[in-house]
Parts: structure tokens; sequence; C-alpha cells
């Protein structure tokens, strides 16, 4: 049941911190400095040239997330919709691994595209919740999330498992290509331990429920936010407009200007996410949004410059490693949350919508 909780999303939201020590247990030995990956020892992914990240909807936004650390360790990825996989699939040789991120494990767009890349002779792996499920049928291998039943027709806890195994599967990966572990392992294996105490005090203290309330009867939401950030900002948006149904849309940063600017009013909130990925660029192009007329809400650490810029703000903890987006997730599923309470909407279980989107 939903005890102590509304609604099953909240209930899963706070079920973050159990999600990911769940998902972390025996797969990193941060004091080492080793990821632990059982069925993917060093050497599985020796002869891997390049990487493809099929998925859809909020899978989709963990793929992306997935493809930007790989690229950043030096590895050639892409994500991809799997939904366009048929019309529109890169060459597959016999040194590409396709990576299927499908939290039910049934979707049949995915599956779909997984079934293509067996066909054309990839080496497969699929990133999911469910054990059994068709896709960990299908694919060569699995690599399961432990994120327990999901009930919430909008992905929560599960974008944020997804997105920290692609961060160690990437890892694994990358160190297989390179034949050395990436420089910085072990502030990441440090961060990622630490992540579950991260999310449980951000969850405490978060101000989302009164950004939600303040900024509730707008015309339009926008996020914004740059490498990791932009899935982050991709994600937040389809959260906010799959539960609240107002329109809410995410963008690259850097691409405002290039037509979204013309947008923004002062009844369109736009949400900044700041990762650390160049965050100064962000600025400029979140006070872009201001100058127009529009409020900012800056996503960042305390003491952050975009704090004393921007007309509000919701907290992160700081990370060393590239995490940040991570904790800026968790704060926007709880923004989208308490506005789709505000405006009454049946949360768990949205119109139109399915949890698993079995037709293609
Ligand atoms: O089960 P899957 O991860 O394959 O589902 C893919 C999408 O249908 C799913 O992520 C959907 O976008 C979410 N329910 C949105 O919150």
């Amino acid at each position: 049941g939903k005890g102590e909780f509304d609604h099953f999303m909240l209930k899963e939201i706070h079920e973050q911190p159990t999600a990911l020590t769940q998902a972390l247990e025996g797969r990193i030995d941060p004091e080492h400095g080793r990821i632990a990956l059982a069925d993917f020892e060093p050497g599985t992914f020796t002869d891997i040239e390049s990487v493809q990240l099929i998925a859809c909807g909020t899978s989709y936004h963990a793929a992306l997330y997935g493809s930007l650390v790989l690229n950043q360790a030096g590895v050639h990825a892409t994500a991809l919709l799997a939904n366009e996989y048929s019309v529109s699939s890169p060459p597959i040789d016999d040194d590409t691994l396709v990576i299927a991120v499908t939290q039910s494990g049934e979707t049949a767009d995915t599956l779909n595209a997984l079934r293509q890349a067996n066909a054309e002779g990839a080496t497969t792996v699929t990133v999911t919740n469910v054990v059994g499920s068709t896709a960990a049928r299908e694919a060569d291998e699995a690599l399961f999330i432990r994120a327990g039943p999901e009930i919430g027709v909008a992905a929560t806890k599960t974008f944020s498992s997804q997105a920290v195994m692609l961060t160690l599967l990437g890892q694994r990966i990358a160190a297989d290509l390179r034949g050395e572990p990436p420089a910085d392992l072990e502030t990441l294996l440090a961060e990622l331990a630490a992540m579950p105490d991260a999310i449980a005090g951000l969850l405490e203290d978060s101000d989302a429920d009164a950004i939600a309330d303040r900024y509730a009867n707008s015309q339009s939401y926008f996020f914004i936010g740059r490498g990791l950030g932009f899935s982050v900002a991709l994600e937040g948006a389809l959260k906010f407009k799959e539960i609240t149904y107002e329109h809410a849309e995410g963008f690259a940063s850097g691409e405002l200007k290039h037509g979204p600017l013309a947008l923004v009013t002062p009844e369109t909130p736009v949400f900044a996410v700041f990762t650390g990925e160049e965050d100064e660029k962000t600025l400029k192009n979140a006070e872009e949004a201001q100058t127009r007329g529009a409020p900012v809400i800056a996503v960042c650490p305390a003491g952050h410059r975009a704090v004393d810029v921007a007309d509000d703000h919701l907290e992160i903890p700081e990370m060393e490693a590239d995490l940040a987006g991570l904790l800026a997730n968790v704060q926007l599923q709880l923004v989208s949350y308490y506005a789709a309470e505000l405006l009454g909407r049946p949360i768990d279980k949205p119109r139109n919508l399915a949890k698993s989107v079995t037709v293609e």
C-alpha cells in the first residue's frame, strides 16, 4: 500500500534512497576504487567499439544521461528513441553494443528495437527493473536495477536507479576500452555510495511544495540544463506535463535563444538545472529569459552564484563527482508532484497513459 503517503508517486520518490542502496549493493567497492558488476567482469567489453542506447520516455532520458557518461569517458555512444529505431538506426557492426533501457522490460517499441539489434548481430544488454521480463529474456545479458515495484505511472525512482546503473556500466565499458580504470573512479564511487543519504537529506529539506505553490497557474513551464543537466531538464518537463496536464518543455540551455525564447513571458517560469557543466553559460541563458520577465528557479547547491541571480532556488547537496543532475531531478519530481496535487490531478494514473505501453 501507500503507507503514510497520499500517492504511490510520492512514496516512490521517497523510496529513492532505498532503491539506490539496493542498486549499488555489492556492485561497488569504494574502498578499493572498484566496480564489481557480477556479470560484467573486467574484459567483458574489450571488443566493443561503440554503444547505442535505446529506450522510450523517461527511460530514454536515462539513456541520454548514460550516453553522455559514456561520451565523457571517451566511448562512442548515442541514445536513440526506440520507436524511431526501425527507420533511423545507425549501422550495427559486431563490435556494437546495444543497451535497451526499460523499467518494465515489456515496452513494445523498445522490444522491437532490441529484436532488430539482435537480428543485426549486435551484442545486447538490457538495463531493466523486472526479472523475467521479455527484455531480460531476449537480451544477451541483463543488468537489474533492483528498484522494487513502481506502481505510479510516472517513473521516478526507476529513473534514478537506471541513471546510476548506466553510470556504473558506462565506466566499466570505458575501463575495458582504455585498458585501465578512469582516473577519478574513486571519487565517483565514493559519491555514489553517498547518494542515498544525500537524497534522503534533500527530501527532508525540500522547498518544492512552496515553489509549486508560488508558480501554480502559470501558462507554461520550461526546464533548461546543459550536458547531463539537459537530460534532467527533459525529464523534468516530461514528468511535469504527464501528471499536471500543464504545458511543459525541456530545452538545452543554449537552445533557448534559437527559438524557444519567443515563448518566454512573465507567465512562463524557467527551471534552470545547474550541474557544474559550464554553469556560467546556463546562468547567462537563464538571465536572458529573466530579462523577458520570466521567473527563474535555479536548482543548484547552496552558495552557487545562480542563487543570487535567480528569483527562487531549490537546493541540492554539493557533490564532487558529476551527480548533481540526479539530485536536481529529485527536486523536480517533487515540484511536479506538488503542482499536480494543487491542481487536483489523479497523480498515480494520469489520463490516457499506461504504466507499460505494450503496443507500437
Ligand atoms: O517500462 P519502460 O521504461 O520501457 O517505459 C518507457 C516509458 O513508457 C516510460 O518511461 C514513461 O515515459 C514513463 N511512465 C513516464 O513517467
